[in-house]
C-alpha cells in the first residue's frame, strides 16, 4: 500500500503518469498536488477524476505549511515530482519564477519529506523528475549519457540542474532516498500550445505563420509522452536508489525538418491541397542562448530496466494530431484568456 504524491499531475507530462498509476495500481493512492498555473488543467484527468484511488489537492509547491498538511492528512508515502515551471522562453522573459518554483519548491518538497519520513528513510522515496536540458548544447555528434557533466544554458535549465543539485544533495547529507531521471523532448496530447509541436500543430488548423526560429537546424531528440510515463514507472518501482537514469526517444529530428512533416500530416488530415500549411513557415529572430542539439544516450534504462519506447515517431505524431483535431475544445480552453497575451508579447516584434 503505498499514498504517492505526484507534483504537477495537471500539467502535460504529470497528467499522464496520474492516469497511468491510478489505472495500473488500483491498491495505490493519487494524490496530484498542482498550483493550476497557466500550464495545469484538470480538464487533463477527466477520465480518472472520479476513481476512488484518485484525489486533488490545490497546492502551491512554494507554501510549506500547506505541504505539510497534505503529508500528514494523506500519510504520503512516495514522491514522485514534477511540477516545475517547464517553458525556455519563459525563463529568458521571466527567470525568477523559475528559480522559485524549480529551485525553492523543489527545497521545500524535500525538506517536508525528509521531516516526515525522518523515522524511517528507508521506506520511503523522492523521485525528481527532470530534464536533459541541463547538460547543456551537443555539436553535430555525441550523446548525453549519465555521467555527462551539467551545463545549462537557460534559466530554464539552470533552474533544473540546480533543482537537481539538492536532490543529490539530500541524498547525500540526509540520507533522503532519492531517482532522479533526465528526459529529451516530449510530445503527445494534452500538450499546452507554447511548446514547438503543439504551438505549431495550433497555427496549422488555424491557418496562422509557423514561426520558426533562427535557422531552423537545432535538433531535438523527440519522445512520445507515454513513453515517458512508462519509463517513470519503471524507475519508480524498479531504478536504483540514489542512482539518475536518461529517457530519450533515439529520434533526433532538425526542427525545420519536423515542421515540413507536421505540415505533410496536417493536410493530410485536414484535406488540404499538398504543400499548403508548408506556406505558413516564417523565420524568425532566434531564441537567445539557444542550444544547438539534445540527443539521450539510453542504454543504461533500456539495459537495466528493459525499457525502450513503444511507438515510432510517425506512430506517435500521428495519433498526436489525431487527438488535437478531436479535442478542439480542449484547445480553445487552453488558448482563450492570458494566451493571447503571451503569444503577442512573445511573437510580434519578431
Ligand atoms: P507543464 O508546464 O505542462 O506542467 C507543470 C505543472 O506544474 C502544471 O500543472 C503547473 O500548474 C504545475 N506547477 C507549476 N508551478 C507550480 C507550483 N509552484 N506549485 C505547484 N504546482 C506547480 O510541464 P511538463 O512539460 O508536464 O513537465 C513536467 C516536468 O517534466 C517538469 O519538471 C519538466 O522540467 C520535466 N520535463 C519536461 C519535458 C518536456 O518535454 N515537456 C522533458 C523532460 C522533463
Ligand atoms: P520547445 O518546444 O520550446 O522545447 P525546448 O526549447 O525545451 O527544446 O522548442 C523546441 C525547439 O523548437 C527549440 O529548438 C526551439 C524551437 N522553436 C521554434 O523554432 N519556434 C517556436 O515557436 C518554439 C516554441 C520553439
Amino acid at each position: 500500500m503505498k499514498n504517492i504524491l505526484i507534483t504537477g499531475g495537471a500539467g502535460f507530462i504529470g497528467s499522464h503518469v496520474v492516469r497511468l498509476f491510478v489505472n495500473k495500481y488500483p491498491n495505490y493512492n493519487i494524490i496530484n498536488l498542482d498550483a493550476l498555473t497557466y500550464a495545469g488543467n484538470l480538464e487533463n484527468l477527466k477520465d480518472v477524476d472520479q476513481s476512488s484511488n484518485y484525489k486533488f489537492e490545490k497546492v502551491n509547491i512554494l507554501d510549506a505549511d500547506h505541504l505539510k498538511t497534505v503529508f500528514q492528512e494523506h500519510q504520503i508515502t512516495d514522491v514522485i515530482h514534477l511540477a516545475a515551471e517547464s517553458h525556455v522562453d519563459r525563463s529568458i522573459l521571466s527567470p525568477l519564477d523559475f528559480v522559485y518554483t524549480n529551485v525553492i519548491g523543489t527545497v521545500n518538497l524535500l525538506n517536508t519529506a525528509k521531516e516526515f519520513w525522518k523515522d524511517d528513510l528507508s521506506k520511503h522515496l523522492f523521485y525528481h523528475v527532470s530534464t536533459d536540458e541541463v547538460y547543456g548544447a551537443l555539436g553535430e555528434t555525441g550523446f548525453f549519457t549519465e555521467t555527462t557533466a551539467y551545463s545549462p544554458n537557460s534559466p530554464y535549465s539552470a533552474s533544473k540542474a540546480s533543482s537537481d543539485h539538492f536532490v543529490r544533495a539530500y541524498a547525500e547529507t540526509y540520507h533522503l532516498q532519492t531517482v532522479i531521471s533526465n528526459c529529451s523532448n516530449n510530445y503527445g496530447p494534452f500538450h499546452f500550445p507554447e511548446k514547438l509541436i503543439p504551438l505549431f500543430i495550433n497555427n496549422i488548423i488555424n491557418k496562422k505563420p509557423l514561426p520558426v526560429y533562427g535557422d531552423g537546424l537545432y535538433t531535438r531528440d523527440w519522445l512520445y509522452v507515454k513513453d515517458h510515463a512508462i519509463a517513470i514507472d519503471l524507475v519508480f518501482h524498479q531504478g536504483k536508489v540514489n542512482d539518475t537514469y536518461n529517457i530519450g526517444g533515439f529520434n533526433e529530428w532538425k526542427n525545420i525538418d519536423l515542421v515540413k512533416l507536421l505540415c505533410k500530416l496536417m493536410d493530410e488530415k485536414l484535406g488540404r491541397n499538398v504543400g499548403e500549411s508548408e506556406q505558413l513557415i516564417t523565420y524568425i529572430k532566434d531564441r537567445p542562448g539557444h542550444d544547438r542539439r539534445y540527443a539521450i544516450d539510453a542504454t543504461k534504462i533500456n539495459t537495466e530496466l528493459g525499457w525502450k519506447p513503444s511507438v515510432t515517431f510517425e506512430q506517435g505524431l500521428e495519433e498526436t494530431i489525431i487527438w488535437y483535431l478531436e479535442n478542439k475544445d480542449w484547445l480553445e480552453h487552453v488558448t482563450s484568456g492570458a494566451y493571447k497575451g503571451y503569444y503577442d508579447n512573445m511573437y510580434s516584434n519578431r
